[in-house]
């Protein structure tokens, strides 16, 4: 998808579908009046061409809710596309980021390839943060996972418009209007003030590179196990870092060894394909001190769960499971474009969890990086094996602060359900910078605790630490068990486990992979 910013009039904007948005302005409380759908724009041609579907009724205003008009009267576009943003007292930005992928997602399967979004004009919704929202609603919208269809179409938007409307000029107005010489002389217009676009056209440029980061990371997790393995990951990842002009490496079992990583080789032995161990920095030229942030993802390409094997019944979701990896990926790639005056350090730990002869055995000890000892009750808790390596090797490469993401635990999909992601931090300062990043992003995380009553329930008999600890507060004592790795420098571990497969479709956004968590961790970085 092609997309540009343009300023220009609506009505005279000649393109396929213009979409334009309204709210319902009826107020929450008087539940029993009707709707009153108000279109975001002052074009009087547009507000017009809309005014008869807008008086019937039809079309409420309501959240992604749609409406089209073919052949809208006094416009150039063919078609005129109303999305609503919902009852006007509870939009936001992130209405609009939402609206613009709706538009997207209504244009696709219809065969339109290019398209027009005008961005709503209102007090409360400040043009550049619209403009930002609406390229990262559109390119999230655009994406379709069923890439490995024999007879699929690509039905992407091939070119996007995000139009910031502008008066029409008062020439326009004075020809268009009937002379008659004994009238009054018709007031001149006040010319609009210029639009300061400079703002606008910066949000913009971040959005798209938002965006499109985002769908690179939904890309590697739609992959199946068989076409995306830790290999392959390493190769993805190397190509994009040649892109975006990141430095990279991609170690394997010798590096692994060498640096004692024996959590992250215990789950790694039981698989035929070798694992990858994933880094990529970020060094923006002239920062040679101040903070190292280190992003570390959980890259299981496939989890069988090992010798404590799955049920088979949604195994295949598990292809799923370096969604975190991906994320990291995914951030990496808009912190290279973006340019944040901040060291970044990205690892992803990758890795198959197989069952096998050689495999891991509950029982089984690892000697861990840092030295410490785990026994491994279930060889299905996996994840904070790789990430436990991934952490101590961050920190080794000089990270003062962490952030990890991973899809850890059922258990924190059983507390939060497929709507938040769990946030735990150790560290307010690094919390409150995450909790701020999440007002741009608009991702949805819910802060969950950590404690020693936690971390006392994955003590080891044999050794420092069991890796699981038993069914009751899951998803807190696997971030325990991270916490171990992490110790006291600055922290933060994201379980996506939850968000990272959409089971539905949604307006905006198709059914599948949905790059949670990459718009938020480049968001944290930007903090520093
Ligand atoms: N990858 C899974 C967690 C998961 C569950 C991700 C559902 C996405 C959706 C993880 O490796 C796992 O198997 N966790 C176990 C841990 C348990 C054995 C302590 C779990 O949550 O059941
Ligand atoms: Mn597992
Ligand atoms: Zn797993």
């Amino acid at each position: 998808m092609k997309t540009q910013l343009s300023i220009a009039n609506l009505a005279g904007t000649d393109t396929e579908l213009l979409a334009v948005l309204a709210v319902d302005t009826q107020s929450a409380t008087g539940s029993a009046a009707k709707p009153q759908p108000v279109l975001l724009t002052s074009d009087e041609a547009v507000i017009s061409a809309a005014a008869n579907v807008l008086a019937s009724g039809e079309f409420k205003a309501g959240a992604n809710e749609t409406l089209l008009l073919h052949s809208p009267a006094d416009l150039a576009a063919k078609r005129l596309l109303l999305v609503g943003l919902g009852k006007q007292a509870k939009v936001t930005v992130h209405s609009v980021r939402n609206a613009a992928g709706t538009a997207v997602r209504f244009a696709k399967p219809r065969g339109i390839r290019e398209m027009t979004f005008a961005l709503p004009e209102a007090e409360a919704l400040p043009l550049p943060a619209c403009a930002r929202a609406a390229a990262e609603g559109a390119s999230v919208g655009d994406f379709d996972p069923d890439t490995y269809r024999s007879d699929r179409k690509d039905l992407s938007i091939q070119s996007l418009t995000v139009l910031v409307g502008t008066r029409p000029p008062v020439a326009e107005i004075e020809e268009t209007a009937e002379f008659d010489p004994f009238a009054e002389p018709a007031p001149v217009p006040p010319t609009p003030e210029p639009i300061d676009d400079a703002p606008i056209r910066a949000a913009f440029a971040e959005g798209v590179i938002l965006g499109e980061s985002q769908n690179f990371a939904r890309s590697l997790v739609n992959e199946p196990g068989n076409k995306l393995t830790p290999t392959i990951l390493g190769q993805r990842a190397a190509q994009m870092a040649q892109e975006v002009g990141l430095s990279w490496a991609v170690f394997s079992t010798d590096k692994l060894q060498d640096l004692k990583m024996g959590a992250f080789l215990g789950v790694a032995q039981g698989s035929a394909e070798p694992p990858a161990l994933i880094v990529l920095r970020y060094e923006p030229e002239g920062i040679k001190d101040g903070p190292v942030l280190g992003l570390v993802g959980k890259g299981i390409t496939f989890d069988t769960g090992g010798i404590s094997i799955k049920p088979s019944d949604n195994m295949e979701k598990m292809k799923y499971d370096m969604a975190g990896g991906a994320a990291m990926l995914g951030a990496m790639r808009a912190i290279a474009l973006l340019k944040p005056r901040v060291r970044v350090i990205g690892i992803v730990c990758a890795a198959e969890n197989m069952p096998d002869g050689k495999a891991q055995k509950p029982g089984d000890v690892q000697t861990a990086m840092s030295g410490k000892t785990i026994e491994i009750i279930n060889t299905d808790a996996e994840g904070r094996l790789v990430l436990a390596d991934g952490l101590t090797y961050a920190r080794q490469l000089g990270a003062t602060h962490l952030i990890d993401a991973a899809t850890l635990t059922g258990a924190c999909v059983v507390a939060l359900g497929m709507v938040n992601a769990g946030i735990f931090a150790n560290d307010e300062d690094t919390y409150e910078r995450f909790s701020k990043a999440l007002a741009t992003s608009g991702e949805k995380f819910w802060r969950l605790p950590l404690g020693e009553e936690y971390a006392d329930m994955i003590k080891s008999d044999i050794g420092d630490i069991k890796n699981t600890g038993g069914r009751w507060g899951g998803a807190i004592t696997a971030a325990e068990f991270l916490h171990n790795f992490a110790e006291d420098t600055p922290w933060i571990h994201l379980d996506i486990a939850g968000i990272s497969w959409m089971e539905e479709n949604k307006p905006y956004i198709a059914k599948g992979p949905s790059g949670i968590a990459v718009r938020s961790i480049v968001e944290w970085a930007r903090t520093f």
